[in-house]
């Protein structure tokens, strides 16, 4: 695995106020790692200081390999930064300033109008592209500064609540040009959101932030086997299951039956690999059964529960 961002004990502070407290992170190559966290987490700070926007107060960030305090300018080479509240030259069309971030990235004078041209046309706007983005409604600018964050063509993209005050659609449209830029092989993304919903749906891993610290890390299953041991698993059959079902599931290693319904039952078992046996036993013993389903957890349940075990501690 190559890892493409790592941060090591990284640490900042504001006078008393500590944003990023001992962050480690392994970001690997070709992932989707979500930040999640209250407002004021630290998720901002967080990219700033991989980026080397920021200085660190203590600890450490690199990017392949490239550290971000010292080699700023090479770190932010193979970085895109989407930031939280874009700014764009209003009085200026989409070509011309996305035409001034390719000549300041550095891309070769005969690339540019081509690269321009190609990220319009990727991002929806080569129909407005020749108007003055203070014309823009609010989610053209945010897919003109995705598009501004790609213009030369980042290894590591960093995007800061991408979808924050977009409708639905537009929303959409953005998470559907995240899953493409990850599938399209090799480019990294940094997400950070408020909008759990999005982070379940695109993230390989997330790791989960509260006043500057890291809480838990991993993918959504990871997550819910470090907070939960068992799995609840409901099976429903077409007719009512005969008692020997019952007596046998009872009897198996890492099940414990739950709720009792007519034709259904619902049980918690240690590990999904245990479901495949569940169903053979349940089958032999003439159970006719209809559907099995395991019950995942959601980020939302897995965010509470991280969340308040916090609290709890605290
Ligand atoms: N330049 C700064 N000067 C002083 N304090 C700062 C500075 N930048 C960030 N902070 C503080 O650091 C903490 C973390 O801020 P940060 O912007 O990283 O949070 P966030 O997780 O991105 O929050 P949000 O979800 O609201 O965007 C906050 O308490 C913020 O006030
Ligand atoms: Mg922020």
């Amino acid at each position: 695995m190559v890892s493409a961002i790592c941060t090591d004990g990284l640490t900042r502070t504001f006078g008393m106020l500590t944003a990023v407290d001992g962050v480690s992170l392994d970001v690997e190559e070709g992932e989707v790692f979500g930040v999640l966290g209250p407002n004021a987490a630290g998720k901002t700070t967080l990219i700033r200081l991989i980026n080397g926007v920021l200085t660190p107060t203590r600890g450490k960030a690199s990017v392949y390999g490239k550290d971000a305090a010292r080699e700023g300018t090479a770190v932010r080479a193979m970085t895109g930064v989407l930031t939280e509240s874009p700014s764009h030259y209003e009085r200026l069309t989409g070509r011309q300033n996305l035409t001034f971030y390719a000549r300041l990235y550095g891309l070769p004078e005969p690339d540019v109008a081509g690269s321009v041209a190609g990220r319009l046309t990727l991002f929806g706007l080569e129909a407005r592209a020749d108007d003055l983005v203070g014309g823009y409604s609010k989610g053209m600018k945010q897919r003109l500064a995705l598009a501004r964050a790609l213009i030369h063509d980042p290894k590591v993209l960093f995007l800061d609540e991408p979808t924050a005050g977009l409708d639905p659609e537009a929303s959409r449209q953005v998470n559907d040009m995240i899953r493409g830029l990850a599938e399209s092989g090799g480019r990294t993304v940094f997400l950070c959101t408020h909008n759990l919903h999005e982070a379940q749906s695109l993230c390989d891993r997330v790791a989960m932030l509260n006043q500057g610290r890291i809480l838990a890390t991993g993918s959504i299953r990871e997550l819910s086997e470090q907070l939960w041991q068992a799995t609840p698993v409901e099976i429903e059959f077409l007719t009512p299951p005969p008692e020997a079902v019952l007596t046998h599931l009872s009897a198996m290693q890492g099940v414990t039956l739950i709720d009792r319904g007519d034709v259904s039952l619902t049980l918690r078992v240690s590990q999904k690999e245990v479901v495949p046996a569940v169903v053979a036993s349940a089958v032999a013993n003439s159970g006719r059964v209809l559907r099995v389903s395991p019950r995942e957890y959601s980020l939302e349940e897995i965010y509470f529960a991280i969340q308040r075990g916090r609290e709890a501690a605290e």
